[in-house]
């Protein structure tokens, strides 16, 4: 897709449809030309609600308010009602909330991310034909939006959806297609292409480092276990930051073995890694002025012969014992390890995982959240706030002493599960945070992609399949840390 700004008004650039934002409160403007025809439509600028005039090559699309999220949805809208038509080209007006240019970008984002789909494995492509967007910087609330300011954003929102639409990609791949070793060459891939350093470690390397939890889960499968490190890192840094990913390209359950309908989408347990790796594109071309490690866990769960046990008690890396009470609480196994990794590698301000943890998460917050937990307030507060700022919805859940207990065990350090059915987002949270060494356990948030990771009823933005939860919210904080001077460590 590409974008061409100009400062032409709509009427006068080239495109063969306009696309029109109706705001409730915006009726009089633009609007009034088709009032009759949309009228007869049923049409009510709703948002969602999209009205596609083909004798006049306009298409209405409804907005709730001039706010980014609902522009945002408003453009992805619009691209999902031209799909199957045969327009390549659009034009379309800006439309910022009093001359605030994150508007533009949230329209540019929409387009790019509503335009996506996922073809691989269809016989008959049925992709999106739009290939140009014109968009004039004519705005309907008259003020003059500087062509330098507006260009950045456009370019922002270019690089960030994009990175959006490639950890999706990599979600939407089948497991027998992408396992640990094609995720790692994706990454390795992704790095040349874009300038970051990549090292992949393979069992040789992870049986050395310790890590043993994480090969424990990988025993049973065909495909051997990687861990991606990717660096970004510029001169003059300002701050220093870890991601920590958990890549299952497919999570059976293992011998705890999934129902078979809890089974299926399990291809998308490697929706955290994967938004590590679109992060990481992101950050390396924002070149952001900071010190960005990403880190992922790619590893498979099944069954076998060989396959780790209920009752094992495992040694993870920094030396703690788990009692396996259910091998399908295996991507804390697979974190535990990649956390320590990851800290002995890197001394970060700030360390966030990303992971489809919990089942518990969803139930407690719904599909289209992530849950936001760690020992400090105010980074969960940050994480949340970027979240919405980015367009994705965050919530943050508390530890507490009490759920801490439930995962005691009486034969090794801590147990992989908890005593109770209750609270198991939390739970998960408070096993990661065991393996959080002392001078970093204020710096940490754990980001539950669960819910939001895979869309099987598109909303929003999001088209059936991977939505890349993660990607927009922390490349917002990541740009946020970049601009600020100092960091205020604890909370
Ligand atoms: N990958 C799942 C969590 C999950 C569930 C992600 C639904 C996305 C959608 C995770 O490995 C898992 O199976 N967790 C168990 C933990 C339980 C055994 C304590 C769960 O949530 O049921
Ligand atoms: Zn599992
Ligand atoms: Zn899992």
């Amino acid at each position: 897709m590409n974008f061409e700004l100009t400062v032409l008004p709509v009427a006068d650039i080239s495109g063969e449809l306009e696309v029109i934002i109706v705001v409730d409160t915006n009726l009089k403007h633009r609007f009034v030309q088709d009032k009759k025809l949309l009228k007869k439509a049923g049409f009510s600028c709703g948002q969602d609600e999209t009205c596609l005039l083909i004798e006049k090559n306009r298409l209405y699309v409804g907005a709730g308010s001039l706010k980014s999220t609902d522009i945002r949805r408003a453009a992805a809208n619009a691209l999902k009602a031209l799909k199957g038509t045969k327009y390549k080209s659009i034009k379309v007006a800006t439309y910022t909330n009093k001359g605030c240019t994150y508007t533009l970008r949230a329209m540019i984002e929409g387009f790019i991310l509503g335009g996506y789909s996922f073809e691989t494995y269809k016989s008959k492509k049925n992709k999106s034909r739009i290939k140009e967007i014109s968009v004039s910087l004519e705005e309907y609330s008259e003020l003059t939006l500087d062509i330098e300011k507006a260009a950045e954003q456009v370019h922002k929102a270019q690089i960030i959806a994009d990175a959006t639409n490639f950890t999706r990609d990599i979600v939407n791949t089948t497991p027998d297609d992408c396992y640990p070793d094609v995720m790692a060459s994706i990454a390795e891939g992704m790095a040349e292409d874009v300038g970051l350093e990549c090292t992949v470690l393979k069992p040789k390397q992870l049986r050395r480092e310790k890590m043993e939890t994480l090969l424990a889960v990988a025993r049973a499968s065909r495909h051997n276990p990687r861990v991606i490190h990717l660096t970004h890192k510029p001169k003059n840094a300002k701050h220093k930051i870890t991601l920590v990913g958990k890549g299952l390209t497919y999570d059976s359950g293992g011998l705890s073995l999934k129902p078979a309908d809890y089974m299926v989408t399990m291809k998308s347990d490697k929706s955290g890694g994967s938004a590590v790796l679109g992060i990481m594109k992101a950050v390396a071309e924002l070149d952001l002025p900071i010190e960005v490690h990403g880190f992922v866990g790619a590893v498979e769960n099944m069954i076998g012969g060989d396959a780790y046990k209920p009752d094992d008690v495992l040694v993870a890396k920094n030396g703690k014992t788990i009692e396996i009470r259910n091998t399908d609480a295996e991507g804390r196994l697979v974190l535990a390890d990649v956390l320590c990794y990851a800290q002995q590698e890197v001394k970060a301000d700030y360390i966030f995982d990303f992971a489809t943890l919990t089942g518990a998460s969803v139930v407690a917050v719904g599909h289209y959240t992530s849950s936001i937990m760690g020992n400090n307030k105010e980074i969960q507060n940050l994480v949340v706030r970027e979240a919405q700022n980015a367009g994705e919805l965050a919530t943050a859940l508390d530890f507490n002493d009490y759920l801490k207990k439930t995962i005691k065990s009486e034969i090794a350090d801590v147990c992989n599960i908890s005593n109770t059915r209750y609270g198991g987002a939390i739970t998960a949270g408070q096993f990661l945070s065991e393996f959080i060494d002392k001078k970093h356990i204020d710096r940490w948030a754990h980001i539950d992609i669960a819910g939001p990771a895979f869309v099987e009823h598109p909303w929003g933005e999001n088209p059936h399949g991977a939505s890349g939860a993660g990607v927009r919210m922390m490349v917002k904080l990541l740009e946020k840390l970049a601009q600020e001077k100092e960091i205020h460590q604890k909370g």
